[in-house]
């Protein structure tokens, strides 16, 4: 039995339909069973509740588990609200943590861990987070992957979705960050799904750590493009400077709901690279190229 923590989520919604496609026997950690119910239309997905911030929760989730694949990650991401725990250290690392433990004493022997690309023991908090929850899993003593995405889309991402949402309705699109010049590497969230099933089967996967991007290498304002021409759309990129975008962060983290803050702006303007050559040549995938990935779900819309 697999446990996918986060299964509810981006990433682990891809991950889910790719255990399903290969038959595996697998459930969803949630906090909240009764209102994941509808998440997946037309699959059977068993449910265990539990939160990984909470210890007490996990036991009676994890038992029979063989291998748990951690991917959760804190709502609305990244902009954290301390005040409610949703921080990279609470849910990524104190909760990778939290996790880690719980899966030994349960028997467990396999643990594949959605990280990111750049985590590390210093620089920006989310990367020092991530790099603690990769050295949590790192020294369990269970088999392990790690892998390291740069930037996922797909159907349901946050980041390039928003970007389409403001092109629906507005003849130009904000383009934030240093003109759009930060390198991009996306890769297609079923690939992730993919390359995150393998590793539980495949012996080459055993203790190693992947960086898994994409194909190719973009600045960002050439996958708004690349996005908007799939989507049939022709809109203006207009620039929206870091500095800009920091004094408005400013102003809007002390506004309810937290809409953005100066941390998530350097965040989201940071550049995001994760060469998959290693984890292609040792598992056997083949990274889907971007323009192909998004003719999967972007209709020509007008
Ligand atoms: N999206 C990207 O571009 C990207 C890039 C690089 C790395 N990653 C990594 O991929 C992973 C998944 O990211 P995502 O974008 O798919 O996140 P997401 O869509 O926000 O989903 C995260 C899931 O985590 C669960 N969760 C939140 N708090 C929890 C808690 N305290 N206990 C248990 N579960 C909790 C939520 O499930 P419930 O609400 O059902 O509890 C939610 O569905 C993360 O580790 C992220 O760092 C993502």
């Amino acid at each position: 039995m697999i446990l996918v923590a986060g299964g509810t989520g981006f990433v682990g919604g891809g991950i889910v339909r790719e255990l399903a496609l290969r038959g595996k026997q697998f459930a969803v950690l949630t906090r909240n069973a009764a209102r994941s119910a509808d998440r997946f239309p037309g699959l059977v997905v068993q449910y265990r509740e539990g939160d990984v911030c909470d210890p007490s929760s996990l036991a009676t989730a994890i038992a029979g588990v063989d291998a748990v694949i951690g991917c959760q990650q804190f709502p609305n991401s990244p902009i954290e609200n301390p005040k409610k725990g949703h921080t990279f250290d609470e849910v990524d690392a104190r909760g990778t943590e939290n996790l880690v433990i719980a899966a030994k004493a349960a028997g467990a022997k396999q643990y594949v861990y959605l990280s990111a690309a750049g985590a590390a023991p210093e620089g920006y908090h989310w990367f020092r987070a991530k790099w603690r929850a990769e050295q949590a899993v790192r020294n369990s003593g269970l088999t392990y992957t790690i892998l390291r995405p740069p930037w996922v889309y797909g159907p349901e991402d946050r980041a390039l979705n928003r970007f389409l949402a403001m092109s629906r309705f507005q003849p130009f699109v904000p383009l934030i960050g240093a003109v759009g010049k930060q390198m991009m590497q996306p890769v297609f969230v079923d690939d992730v799904g993919r390359a995150t099933a393998e590793c539980l089967d495949n012996p080459a996967a055993a203790n190693q750590t992947f960086e898994i991007g994409g194909p190719g290498v973009f600045a960002m304002s050439d996958v708004v493009k690349t996005a908007l021409q799939v989507a049939g759309r022709r809109r203006l990129l207009l620039p929206a400077p870091t500095f800009v975008m920091k004094a408005l962060a400013s102003v809007l983290q002390f506004m309810p709901g937290r809409p953005l803050t100066p941390d998530a702006v350097d965040f989201i303007t940071m550049g995001a690279l994760g060469d998959p050559t290693e984890i292609s040549e040792k598992l056997g995938l083949t990274p889907t190229p971007l323009r192909e990935g998004l003719a999967t779900y972007l209709a020509k819309s007008d």
